[in-house]
């Protein structure tokens, strides 16, 4: 078969975007349009790699006392779950506000309702250099996707759009070109990992939430790479689908800028530029990452 084209045992694609075989069906994906939203509920909006886990775990923090003073041994995958990958089978209309959801989709297969402004979505974005070496390494643990373990063709399937979340480039330049159709924030990874505070209190200010100077610290001590990696609630150790039993805190892998210049050749790097470069000249801001 063509190497370029992901397996079929793995992904599927709808509506022109790849979803993991093991868990979406194209019935429920379609049923997501009249999807119920409440103006309480939050979306965490990311293309895959760029830092979901992460801010799953800033937003228990911020809204769910218990799991910042470690009272509730609640999850982050039980509390957020992804909106159309409904792994643990949840009723979710009987979920209590405010629910929040993770989801990878593109801006255009989102619930209907959200496109008209309804409740509040806050879209991270990351390198995708770092996104596509983080992607890599994902793979080999993951027994729901399929490895590849040929950098260069990883590369090139990632480039063409042909992994799980489809193309880079038209996942972010479709969420940030619909921006006005959403109550949206957009933060990046890369803002966080500079100033992590700073980003915990943009996200309090978005949801309307008043932390003391305190909790603010918790929460930004709490959702450090390091103490994340150690709290078995934050660091999807018990995610279905590992390749290793044992295989625990592989999620939070690395947790740095910059890991794709340990693995990209120079070549490599230039070809990312060339391929990502005319349509990023287009999008109305400028990413903090040097792209060129
Ligand atoms: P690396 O593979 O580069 O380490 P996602 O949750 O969207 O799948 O993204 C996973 C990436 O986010 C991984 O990147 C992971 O290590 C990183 N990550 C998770 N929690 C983090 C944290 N607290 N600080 C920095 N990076 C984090």
């Amino acid at each position: 078969r063509n190497i370029m084209e992901p397996s079929k045992e793995y992904l599927f694609n709808h509506k022109g975007f790849y979803f993991v075989t093991q868990g979406a069906t194209p019935e429920n994906i379609d049923a997501l349009e009249t999807f119920e939203i409440r103006d309480s509920d939050i979306f965490i909006a990311t293309f895959p790699k760029s830092g979901t886990v992460w801010m799953q775990n800033i937003l228990n923090l911020i809204l769910h006392e218990g799991h910042r003073n470690g009272t509730e041994d609640v999850e982050n995958m039980d509390r957020i779950p992804w909106l159309e990958y409904n792994f643990r089978n949840m009723d979710y209309a009987a979920l209590p506000s405010p629910r929040v959801f993770a989801t990878h989709l593109p801006y255009y297969l989102t619930p209907r309702d959200l496109r008209n402004k309804r409740a509040r979505v806050i879209y991270v974005t990351r390198n995708p250099k770092d996104v596509v070496v983080s992607y890599y390494h994902f793979t080999k643990i993951m027994s729901s996707l399929e490895e590849v373990s040929d950098f260069s063709l990883f590369l090139e399937r990632f480039l063409a759009g042909k992994v799980m979340g489809s193309s880079w480039m038209d996942h972010v330049t479709g969420w940030y070109s619909h921006a006005q159709d959403f109550n949206i924030l957009f933060l990046t990874y890369e803002e966080m990992k500079k100033d992590l505070r700073s980003a915990v209190l943009k996200i309090c200010n978005f949801l309307g939430k008043q932390l003391s100077e305190e909790e603010v610290e918790s929460v930004v001590r709490q959702a450090m790479f390091e103490n994340m990696r150690k709290d078995p609630r934050a660091n999807y150790e018990k995610m279905p689908g590992h390749r290793e039993e044992d295989g625990k805190c592989l999620f939070l892998r690395k947790g740095t800028v910059g890991d794709w210049k340990n693995l990209m050749t120079v070549a490599q790097s230039e070809r990312v530029d060339e391929v990502l470069k005319k349509k990023m000249e287009s999008l109305p801001i400028k990413f903090i990452w040097d792209i060129s």
